[in-house]
């Protein structure tokens, strides 16, 4: 087992471990590194734990990557994840976006310079990822291949159904069906990954992820493989985990 696992009680302490972690990890490496970050609801408590030690003591540098974005929405669109990280966390930190997906937000835009300059950005230090339901990694689907890189891929029903559930088609338009995201061979560079989990309704997906046949019908599984990973998790997350390997 090459993962550890990070266990927290509620939705505060999930956020402090996970800024514990993040930092010790960033503060790690000798230069600025470049750091792959998530969207979605799961990461909410860490990024308010980073903006608090921020105005506390200061954080150290690091660059930015994005992980996946949604195809198809305007640039100011507040679903965007892009939108979604500067407001919760790239402003406050006063981060300078290195590389995201930005102009392929729109349709027409350049997708394949965009592809191009992820792919030439060579090895991400550290990775911070959600999953998704249906064991996704950014938007590598089920099905995926491990050696899939930035690309451009169709949504899975699952995650249309799971991610529009905060959807108001009034208020922000048709759902995107389609996206771009770093592929599991992007993320299998990264020198470190942490893997942020919460809620018993991911309890069943993260136990196949770590503990079930590795392969692409779980994308996530990937990490079984992978060398330096910490799993932050809240207790609904680990439900499903055997105690010898939360507890060890
Ligand atoms: C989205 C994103 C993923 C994210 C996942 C989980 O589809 N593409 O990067 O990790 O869903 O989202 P949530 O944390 O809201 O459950």
């Amino acid at each position: 087992m090459k993962y550890t696992v990070v266990p927290a009680l509620n939705d505060e302490e999930f956020g402090q471990k996970a800024a514990d972690v993040f930092i010790k990890a960033i503060e790690g490496f000798q230069s600025p590194p470049s750091v792959i970050l998530p969207t979605g609801d799961t990461p909410l408590p860490f990024y308010d734990s980073l903006v608090d030690r921020a105005k506390a003591s200061g954080l150290s540098e690091f660059y930015y990557c994005q992980l996946d974005e949604y195809l198809g929405l305007h640039a100011g669109h507040e679903k965007l994840f892009i939108n979604q990280m500067k407001k919760n966390l790239l402003d406050p930190l006063n981060i300078r976006v290195r590389l995201a997906f930005e102009s392929a937000a729109n349709p027409g835009h350049m997708i394949d310079n965009v592809i191009s300059r992820f792919s030439y950005a060579g090895h991400p230090d550290l990775a911070v990822i959600g999953i998704g339901g249906n064991g996704h990694v950014g938007f590598n689907e089920p099905g995926s291949a491990f050696e899939d890189g930035v690309r451009v891929v169709t949504l899975s029903e699952q995650t249309i159904y799971d991610n529009s559930q905060n959807w108001d088609l009034a208020q922000h338009g048709e759902f995107p069906t389609r996206a771009i995201t770093l592929g599991i061979s992007d993320l299998k560079k990264a020198r470190q990954t942490i893997l942020l989990v919460r809620g018993e309704k991911k309890a069943n997906i993260l136990a196949r992820a770590l503990t079930g046949p590795i392969g692409p019908s779980v994308p996530a599984s990937y990490l079984q493989e992978q060398q330096n990973v910490t799993v932050v998790a809240d207790m609904g997350a680990l439900s499903q985990m055997s105690p010898d390997i939360v507890f060890k």
